[in-house]
């Protein structure tokens, strides 16, 4: 990693401490680090602190007018190769999304020309309201890259996502964010459907399944960091949208089915969601229960296959990978899906244990070269050494 010059904007929330930290491996990894504290940020740790553990001045006020005169907060955004804001509280993400400009950290923020790595902290109610969703949306349709909190116990007493990554994984982030190399799949286009499908029986009642997106998400995101342009296709999940993805929502097979046609073409396709088979045959009034009588019989019909019309299609993608959810003879069945589905890839995993909604996932490979067993792996690790996969063979003789 070459040196490079980061401009680290710490919000004022009980992460800030962390800072600390990260500014210490930031300079151990051999970069030049400039802080800026809000207002808040300087009740969690001082302009001292910072400015001894960085070797630079600290910045914390618009008004400051020897600041001004020595270096105009247009500069100070502009001199950096990466600004990283770090924790990113609630309010600091509603600003930035808003483009408010009302102290220095967000004059900044709106001033910059240069990449931006925002870096959420925030209680887990706050990190999962309309707003912040909303908010966390927008900044990444923006460009900028959010990266996802981590889940677990809190400083506030709660528990759930909205935890500061740890120092480590932000200097990953940094070093992602300040190698162009990293961006191996830049100007590539790749679709993922990631999620169940919900079938109406009726207008109040559907037919699911287990599958939570979680995979699906996750591999979204580690195409997005690679620099691919990723279309993903969700169904009904309750998931935040991984940064630098563009999402579209469906409810129904046949919905995902046109969103995948409508996001053609794409260099790949990853298919990643657990589509229903069947769906209801329609049914535009609430079936009601009639004492006495005996249940109204659900008449099924096929959904359409949107793996196998995808590799039939003309407009197939040069890779297309499908998944494949498995109980017993994981990879016999894999195998045949493979060619049955006419992929190229089959991902193959055992859900007979808590894979659908867990956070590991153990996967078979299956390709025309033969089967590759992974070990048991988080299910972004996973995402991240499939990503790695598909950017080489996308890069690779044609
Ligand atoms: N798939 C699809 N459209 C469908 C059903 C499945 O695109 N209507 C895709 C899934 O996204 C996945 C792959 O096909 O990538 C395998 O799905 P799976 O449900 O395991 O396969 P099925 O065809 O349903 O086979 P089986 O039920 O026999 O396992």
């Amino acid at each position: 990693m070459t040196a490079a010059r980061i401009l680290l904007i710490v919000g004022g929330g009980i992460a800030a401490y962390k800072a600390c930290e990260l500014v210490r491996l930031i300079r151990k990894a051999g970069h030049e680090v400039r802080c800026v504290l809000t207002g808040g940020a300087q009740h969690f740790v001082t302009p001292m602190t910072l400015a001894a553990l960085s070797e630079q001045p600290v910045h914390t006020s618009l008004w400051d007018l020897k600041d001004e005169a020595e270096m105009g907060h247009i500069r100070l955004s502009r001199e950096a190769d990466l600004v990283v804001v770090c924790p990113a509280t609630a309010d600091l993400v509603a600003k930035m999304a808003a483009g408010i400009a009302d102290d220095l950290a967000t004059t900044l923020l709106l001033a910059t020309d240069k990449p931006v790595l925002a870096v959420p902290a925030m209680n887990v109610r706050m990190w999962q309201h309309a707003a912040t969703v909303r908010n966390v949306a927008r900044l990444s349709a923006d460009g900028i890259t959010v990266m996802t909190p981590d889940e677990g116990p809190m400083a506030c007493g709660e528990h759930g996502p909205g935890r500061l990554p740890e120092p480590a994984a932000i200097l990953a982030a940094i070093g992602q964010a300040l190698a162009p190399a990293a961006r191996r799949l830049a100007g590539r286009h790749i679709l993922v459907t990631a999620g169940p499908t919900h079938e109406p029986i009726d207008p109040v009642r559907y037919i699911a399944n287990r599958s939570s997106g979680k995979q699906g998400f996750a591999i979204a995101g580690a195409l997005a960091a690679l620099g691919a342009r990723v279309t993903l296709v969700a169904g009904p999940v309750a998931l935040a949208t991984p940064p630098g993805v563009t999402r579209t929502d469906v409810m129904t097979a046949l919905e995902m089915e046109a969103a995948v046609q409508r996001a053609l073409p794409a260099d790949a396709a990853i298919l990643v969601a657990a589509v229903a088979d069947w769906r209801v045959a329609a049914n535009g009034h609430k079936i009601k229960k009639r004492p006495g009588e005996a249940p109204a019989p659900l008449a099924l019909v096929e959904n359409p296959d949107i793996l196998a019309g995808l590799a039939q299609s003309p407009r197939r993608p040069a890779l297309l990978v499908g998944f494949a959810a498995e109980t017993d003879a994981v990879l016999a069945h894999a195998e045949a899906k493979r060619a049955r589905k006419g992929c190229d890839w089959i991902v193959a995993n055992d859900v007979s244990g808590d894979v659908m909604g867990g956070e590991t996932n153990a996967v078979h490979l299956v390709t025309a070269a033969g089967t590759e067993s992974w070990e048991r792996l988080a299910k972004a690790e996973v995402a991240r050494r499939l990503a790695a996969r598909i950017a080489d063979t996308l890069e690779g003789p044609a």
